[in-house]
This record gives C-alpha cells, sequence and structure tokens, in this order.
C-alpha cells in the first residue's frame, strides 16, 4: 500500500515547528567499552558498515526522508542514526538529533553532520531503550532499520512513544519476516543477519500491531520489498 498523502497531509498539521530541541537532562556512560552487545557489534562493524549495508538499504532511507521532508516537523529525532546515512535527507528547516549506541557509528555520523552547514544536527550517544529526553520532546521520530537490533524493542517502543509528541509522528523502517520473499531469502541470510545483531525472525504482527498506534501508512521498501516503512501517529 503506496504512503497516503492525505494522511501525510493529516500528520503534517500535527507538526508542531519552532520548538527547541531538547537537550538531555544528565550525562552519558560510555558503553563502548562496557557488556553491551549492540555497541561491540557496531565498533567491529563500523568501518565496513557504509560499504555493506549503504546502498542496499538506500532506497529505504529515501523514501522514510521523503515522508519526513512532506511532514516538516520542527523537531526531529533519529534513533539508531548509526554513520548517519539519512541525514543529508531530512529538511533543513528541522532541528535534528541524531542518538545511538556505538560511539564507532556516532564518529562517522558526526563527521557527516559536520559536511552538512545547512542542518542543525545534535548527534548524542544515548541507549534508545532508555532515553534522557523529556516525555514529549519530538515533532517527528525516526527508527530506521534499528527496531530488530536493539536488545528488548518493546521498551525502544515505549520510549519513542513517550518522547515523541502526542499526535505526532513516528516513522519505523524495519525488515519483518513473514513475507514469501523473506521466507525464501531468510536461510541464505539468517547467518549473515545474526552476526550483525539483526534478527531474523520479527514479525510485523507481534512488533507493530501489538501497540495501539495507529498505522497510517504501510509501504514495502527495498530489493524485492524486503523491508517496509511504517508511518505511525503516536496517541494523542
Ligand atoms: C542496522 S544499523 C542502522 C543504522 C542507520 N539507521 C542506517 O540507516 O543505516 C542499527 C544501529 O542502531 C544502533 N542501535 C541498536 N540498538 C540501539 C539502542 N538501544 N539505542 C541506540 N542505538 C541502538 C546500532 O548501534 C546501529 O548503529
Amino acid at each position: 500500500m503506496p504512503v497516503n498523502e492525505n494522511a501525510m497531509r493529516d500528520a503534517q498539521t500535527q507538526a508542531h515547528t519552532g520548538a527547541d530541541v531538547p537537550t538531555a537532562v544528565a550525562s552519558v556512560p560510555d558503553t563502548e567499552g562496557s557488556e553491551s552487545g549492540v555497541a561491540r557489534t557496531y565498533a567491529r562493524l563500523a568501518p565496513l558498515y557504509d560499504l555493506m549495508f549503504g546502498q542496499v538499504l538506500e532506497p529505504g532511507r529515501r523514501r522514510m526522508t521523503t515522508v519526513v521532508r512532506a511532514l516538516a516537523p520542527g523537531t526531529l529525532l533519529e534513533v539508531g542514526v548509526g554513520t548517519g546515512l539519512a541525514l543529508a535527507g531530512y529538511p533543513s528547516t528541522a532541528d535534528i538529533v541524531g542518538i545511538d549506541l556505538s560511539q564507532a557509528m556516532l564518529a562517522r555520523a558526526r563527521e557527516r553532520s559536520a559536511r552538512l552547514p545547512t542542518h542543525r544536527i545534535g548527534i548524542e550517544q544515548m541507549d534508545a531503550e532508555c532515553m534522557r529526553f523529556p516525555d514529549a520532546s519530538f515533532d517527528c521520530v525516526t527508527v530506521p532499520y534499528v527496531l530488530s537490533v536493539t536488545p528488548r524493542p518493546a521498551e525502544l517502543v515505549r520510549e519513542i512513544r513517550r518522547v515523541c509528541k502526542p499526535g505526532g509522528t513516528i516513522v519505523v523502517l524495519n525488515h519483518f519476516s513473514g513475507s514469501r520473499a523473506w521466507w525464501l531469502l531468510e536461510r541464505a541470510v539468517r547467518s549473515a543477519a545474526e552476526h550483525v545483531g539483526f534478527r531474523s525472525d520479527f514479525r510485523y504482527e507481534e512488533q507493530i500491531l501489538a501497540h495501539d498506534w495507529r498505522v497510517l501508512a504501510l509501504e514495502p521498501v527495498n530489493l524485492l520489498g524486503l523491508s517496509r516503512l511504517v508511518v505511525l501517529r503516536n496517541r494523542a
């Protein structure tokens, strides 16, 4: 189903403009050398990430940023910003914050954001399952290719709904298992996917439909429609 333009316009009216991006309210522990499996995995992967996952996941990122530009949010949070591959596509009118657990990935995101002088971008290390932002901080929250990587996706969902304003927009980009194309490829990609912390068994019904947010639009993206872009309205 293509992204519903009416729903996009509807959502756009919900987005407030001009608000300051909130800053973190406490200092951040450096998890890079700690027990965090995600940080360890992405410390190893960071030098190769753009080569391995830049182009192949780019069509989904491009659709996501197109949706965000149509919404024109005043404040935008990207959860799991990684090396910052989506940053250039966001509207330069937004105050943008990108967070990630991995310092190695964030170092690359900082370099990227420094090459975008027209954008206002803050990059911070933070666990998205336990964010230091106050409630209702952002008009829009994007979650590209993170939900199936984070150790406890339900905690992450709880947190993004808390920091997103009531009636604001949450955009999730992820693969979900169960489609015919995924079933065919699952065996081939399983070991590689799990090596980078990507769950291969990840169901849309359990991860998206189980929550009481409203699905505004759902669109298959990337090769063979293996990923899905899900546009959600946060509860008012
Ligand atoms: C597959 S990469 C996606 C990166 C980027 N969004 C992209 O489009 O390529 C997943 C990223 O999510 C981050 N991540 C996973 N769990 C996280 C969490 N709980 N809090 C913050 N970042 C997390 C990882 O460190 C990694 O950089």
